[in-house]
């Protein structure tokens, strides 16, 4: 069917008709890729610049360019803005302005350009102030974590495994762990931050350029350590992405996780803390309940970043080189684990700082399930010189005891133990003892 409106501005040359409206439906990303303004615009700046100082452009259309811009900038952080939905893009958007305001000489930015050059760029930009952001915020966590761990060196809990009491541990020792995470976490930030930070400007379409363009001082400009040296590389790769979500969907796990003990620790059965009303929720039907819903929404959000990771996986693999408008699809799942992972990092510091420890309930938990059944068969190793193996075994014997009484390894008495292994002394009282324990096995 003919089309009779007109066909696109920026590239309609070779067209005699407009895309059909489920053409613009398919291929428009204005309302997403508008983020990149900012980028967009200093991507820009640069290129002019370059193309002045290499005499591309004279110096009189460069200072043309460099006002548009910064006009265009204005209207946008002001408001001001009428983003179009048939200029596509940020890239379209923001030259269709430029031509409204400077004209024709508007039309010589896109010299020695493309748009698959420009949007790498923004991308890149844009994911180098992200990440900043994140670990900024991992900070923040991870100084909420420490602040409450010093007020705990002495709280002792029990630590699990098979979420089985396992052996007496401090709950300093609990949070320092998920601070060990977040450390890896910032640190995946800082390798993808590093590895990015090249610049595509100069690779155009796919090729490069016959122009004498000056790609290192466009680089430089924009604070890239160099440029991507590959024209192909530049335009077609996208890892950047997919170590940009990898990061974020891991990082996002541990707060799953750690989202996960705060649901278990706040329940009445364990009563380990107590969640601050900011951050719990009531029940419309039960008036008892406080809900711990701030959690459980961090625990289930880690399914929708790494969903993102996935998406980008799935869209990346197979593509062939160069661009393809595949790569179009990589910013909802980037913007949306960034807006995610911000929020469930500031969530998780809050619920932290304002939580409540029971440590009396914590500490009676510690003492129960035989949890330092393990300090047991240390101490017949170490003052009897017992073989492990064979210590294991008469420890596993008076678990048994104590079970059979009903009470607590230290409630036992000497003679009872004497009864399993003749040599037990009184001295093992030292290590029944689950605050005992957790001290003497502290090695920081
Ligand atoms: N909006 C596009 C994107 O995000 C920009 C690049 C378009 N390039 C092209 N040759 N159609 O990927």
């Amino acid at each position: 069917m003919k089309n009779d409106k007109a066909s696109n501005a920026m590239w309609g040359g070779r067209f005699d008709a407009a895309p059909s409206d489920l053409m613009a439906q398919i291929n428009v990303s204005i309302d997403i890729d508008k983020r990149l303004y900012r980028q967009d615009i200093a991507g820009s700046l640069a290129h002019a610049a370059m193309l002045v100082k290499q005499s591309i452009l004279t110096p009189e259309e460069g200072k043309q360019i460099e006002g548009g811009l910064k006009t265009v900038l204005e209207e946008i952080e002001q408001g001001k803005f009428a983003f179009s939905a048939a200029l596509e893009d940020i890239h379209m958007n923001v030259e269709g302005r430029l031509k409204e305001l400077i004209g024709d000489v508007s039309g010589r930015l896109h010299t020695a350009r493309s748009r698959n050059d420009q949007v790498a760029t923004d991308f890149r930009l844009w994911m180098r102030d992200a990440i900043a952001a994140l670990v900024d915020d991992i900070e923040k966590l991870r100084e909420t974590l420490a602040q409450k761990a010093a007020l705990h060196r002495d709280t002792v809990m029990p630590g699990f495994t098979h979420l089985q009491v396992a052996q007496p541990i401090t709950f300093a020792l609990h949070l320092d762990a998920y601070r060990a995470f977040l450390d890896r976490d910032r640190g995946r930030f800082a390798d993808c931050a590093e590895r990015l930070n090249e610049c595509p400007l100069g690779a155009c379409a796919l090729a490069g350029t016959s122009f004498p363009i000056d790609r290192h001082f466009t680089a430089e400009k924009l604070g890239f350590r160099k440029p991507v040296a590959n024209t192909l590389d530049a335009v077609a790769s996208r890892d950047f992405v997919l170590e940009f979500l990898a990061a974020s969907a891991i990082c996002a796990s541990h707060l799953s996780r750690l989202a996960e003990e705060i649901i278990l620790w706040s329940t009445a059965q364990f009563g380990f803390i107590r969640l601050s009303d900011a951050y719990s929720t009531g029940s419309s039907i039960m008036p008892q309940k406080k809900n711990p819903d701030a959690a459980e929404l961090i625990r289930a959000k880690a399914g929708g970043v790494t969903g993102g990771l996935m998406q980008m996986l799935m869209v990346m693999k197979a593509l062939p080189l160069a661009y393809n408008k595949d790569m179009q699809e990589d910013k909802p799942p980037v913007f949306a684990a960034f807006d995610t992972l911000t929020l469930c990092l500031r969530v998780t510091s809050g619920m932290i700082a304002e939580m409540t420890v029971n440590k009396d309930t914590m500490l009676r938990e510690a003492e129960s399930g035989y949890s330092t059944a393990t300090d047991l068969a240390d101490w017949l190793v170490k003052t009897l010189n017992m073989p492990f193996r064979q210590a294991h075994h008469v420890t596993g014997r008076i678990v048994k005891l104590a079970e059979n009484k009903a009470c607590r390894l230290d409630e036992l008495n000497l003679a009872d133990m004497q009864g399993v292994e003749p040599r037990i002394a009184s001295d093992i009282f030292n290590v029944l003892n689950a605050q005992a324990a957790a001290r003497a096995r502290i090695k920081t």
